[in-house]
């Protein structure tokens, strides 16, 4: 059998059921409602520390016991939780420390989820203690395949406990108080610290204007990186509590595609696997949903991951709640899978009947039977997912191309005070990922430290922290012939925003041969223009204005006091190639130049196919499978240029046949 990410025949099937919240006499029906859907995983437990733990001294397990054992005679997996992210009323009454602080300092009450101060040493020692008594507990059952902990971790605290622990986490960064004197450069506005007791946190009381703008990056990027570890110690302990009593199986948490507030490519290091929740909006692009695919994959660097959930329907926390239309539960399902899924599952399978998430989806609707389009199409996909077996699990991607998402830098870059507020990390991103994602050409998401050996064609769209050794990686993969791409606002500063002095951009001026040496910055109504390969293109947010210092002109602008003067240029460097994007423009000019850098490099798509069609091939050793997913709302036709068999429609294919995908089709080809 492949080997997945964790004790599985096949991919994955069910997700979040909540049997606790319902009577007892119910459940039966439920596991005959959820073995027609084809359902073979549950996951259990998520929302239960106040009905586990009634009281300080007092553990409860009579009706989880009945549930895992409802599901283990249901031949059902399980990926069981530890209930942690909802602490019981009863903690927040007595230990009122356990309550988070808002920004705006706020000290919360008992109420909603995720409030929960990561530094109490309350919450600590209670929510590792439920995880032991967890793991203890259900050790001996062979159903369960993985820990869940907690859930969706994710804000942030300003309380006192969190001040504390700020200090002590600096020392430990910085060693003295001249060290972090330096780092934050506090000698701007006066704000010498003669003594760690002196700092505070970067809110609304102190250095924040608002929540996305400071007047002391330095002290806020440490905040941000302070607030993800210490969220991430939370999980570590709970990791290393259940790994006590079973240290074989694999623990995860459910991430959350591009959530600033955690630096999830740290994190990813401290999980066995990656898991993450795919809610998109109606108007999100395929691109965009992809590229967290892509991200969720490069967090786990590389490997599979698991869809832990989506939602079969609608949602309820959008302000409008459409319901997937037919076929777009299952072309979704196999995005994920064809993206580097393992498992597809839901939130949630049966819709509560109180509170906020009763007009949630789900896969038993009120209506209590299986009589419901969402139903069919559930128990659809469940067989379809059933005949494939063990086909696909373990497959990895093929990408030659990376593209750099890194989240300190992303920090930096939203918190910089000027040059311009249209200036967004996540667009610049996307302005690429899009680009690539539209020539199907397989993109891998890394951080700036990964090892860029393994790649081709390296893309950093707005690097502009430079930490120690990124020069050095880039430098040497360019020198050895791969192909870098930047872009304006690149090699500005190091790991405390200090700017790096001598002319920007910084340490990479030699791999790109220019000198920036000023930036325009125009509002969203003003743009420049300029020329590539005989087609005019806009240029906006940012117009570096530069001097060459070995690179060649690609492109001049065309307007203004710097018209032509160059806007791309691209520098021979070693055996490789560093190009440089002075601006920003628009997705035209990113899909014409990825294609012409492809097409130098010899980057080939996963498949040749015609627009609203994606292609995505998973490999494992020689085996080959190529997903065709057509998002389109018409049939389209696709030429084969490998042979290949059709495993869901059970047809083979040999070169030059043409495969009809209707649409919102799925086809995926083994060779
Ligand atoms: C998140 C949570 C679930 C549920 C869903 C609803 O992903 O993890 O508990 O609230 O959202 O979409
Ligand atoms: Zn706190």
């Amino acid at each position: 059998m492949p080997t997945t990410v964790w004790n599985h025949n096949k991919i994955a099937y069910g997700g979040d059921y909540n049997p606790e919240q319902w009577p007892e006499e119910t459940w039966a029906e439920d596991m005959r409602l959820l073995k027609l859907a084809h359902i073979d995983t549950l996951t259990l437990n998520v929302f239960s520390w106040a009905m586990l733990q009634p009281s300080e001294e007092e553990y409860n397990f009579e009706k989880l016991d009945k549930i895992m054992d409802l599901a283990r005679s249901n031949d059902m997996k399980v990926c069981l939780a530890t209930s942690t992210a909802a602490h019981p009323a009863w903690m927040a009454r007595k230990y009122p420390e356990i309550l988070r602080t808002s920004f705006h300092g706020i000290k919360r009450k008992f109420g909603a989820r995720h409030n929960s101060c990561p530094n109490s040493a309350i919450y600590r020692k209670y929510s590792v203690k439920l995880a032991e008594t967890l793991a203890e507990r259900y050790k001996g059952y062979d159903n369960i395949i993985a820990w869940h902990i907690s859930n969706e971790y994710g804000g942030e605290c300003y309380c006192e406990n969190c001040e504390k622990a700020f200090r002590v986490w600096l020392k430990k960064r910085y060693q003295t108080i001249g060290n972090l004197n330096r780092a934050w450069n506090t000698a701007f506005w006066g704000h010498t610290f003669y003594d760690w007791e002196e700092i505070v946190l970067p809110d609304a009381r102190s250095e924040h204007i608002d929540e996305d703008r400071t007047v002391a990056q330095a002290i806020s990027l440490d905040y941000r990186r302070f607030n993800s570890d210490s969220i991430l110690d939370c999980f570590r302990l709970e990791y290393d509590a259940v790994k006590k009593h079973t240290p074989e199986l694999p623990v995860t948490t459910n991430l959350m595609g591009a959530y600033k507030p955690l630096d999830y490519m740290k994190w990813g290091k401290y999980m066995d696997f990656i898991s993450w929740d795919n809610y998109p909006s109606m108007e999100d692009s395929v691109s965009q949903i992809a590229f967290h695919h892509d991200l969720m994959r490069g967090v786990g660097e590389g490997k599979p991951f698991i869809l832990m959930e989506q939602t079969p329907s609608q949602q309820n926390w959008q302000p409008f709640n459409a319901l997937k239309r037919p076929g777009v539960m299952r072309l979704w399902s196999y995005q994920a899978v064809a993206h580097g899924s393992d498992g597809v599952l839901f939130f949630q399978m049966k819709r509560s009947i109180g509170s906020c998430e009763k007009y949630h989806g789900a896969v038993i609707a009120h209506a209590g039977h299986e009589n419901t389009r969402v139903f069919r199409e559930v128990a659809a996909l469940g067989e379809e997912l059933k005949a494939l077996g063990d086909e696909i699990l373990g497959s990895t991607g093929t990408a030659k191309t990376a593209l750099i998402m890194d989240w300190e830098n992303w920090w930096a870059v939203d918190y910089s005070s000027g040059p311009n507020v249209s200036l967004k990390y996540q667009k610049e991103i996307m302005a690429y990922y899009s680009a690539l994602h539209k020539h199907n050409i397989p993109v891998d998401i890394i951080s700036e430290d990964a090892d860029l050996s393994q790649y081709e064609l390296v893309i950093a769209p707005v690097l502009y922290m430079t930490r120690p050794g990124v020069d050095e990686r880039i430098r040497t993969f360019v020198q050895q012939g791969g192909t870098f791409v930047t872009t304006y606002f690149s090699g500005y500063v190091d790991e405390s925003d200090l700017v790096i002095l001598g002319g920007y951009p910084g340490k990479l001026r030699d791999i790109l041969g220019v000198w920036v040496e000023e930036s325009d910055s125009l509002p969203d109504y003003k743009k420049n223009r300029f020329c590539y390969q005989g087609q005019d293109y806009e240029a906006g947010i940012l117009c570096d204005l530069m001097v060459l210092e070995g690179a060649e002109c690609l492109a001049s602008y065309q307007e203004d006091f710097y018209a032509d003067t160059p806007v791309i240029t691209r520098h021979s460097f070693g055996e490789g190639k560093a190009y440089y994007v002075g601006t920003h423009s628009e997705a035209s000019f990113y899909e014409n130049f990825m294609a012409d850098i492809c097409k130098q490099q010899q980057i080939e798509p996963a498949a040749h196919v015609p627009d609203g069609v994606e292609a995505v091939k998973r490999v494992r050793g020689a085996q080959e499978y190529l997903f065709l997913l057509n998002h389109g709302d018409t049939s389209a036709d696709i030429t084969i240029t490998e042979a290949g068999k059709d495993l869901l429609a059970e047809k083979d294919y040999q070169k030059g046949d043409t495969l009809t995908l209707p649409a919102k089709g799925v086809a995926i080809l083994k060779n």
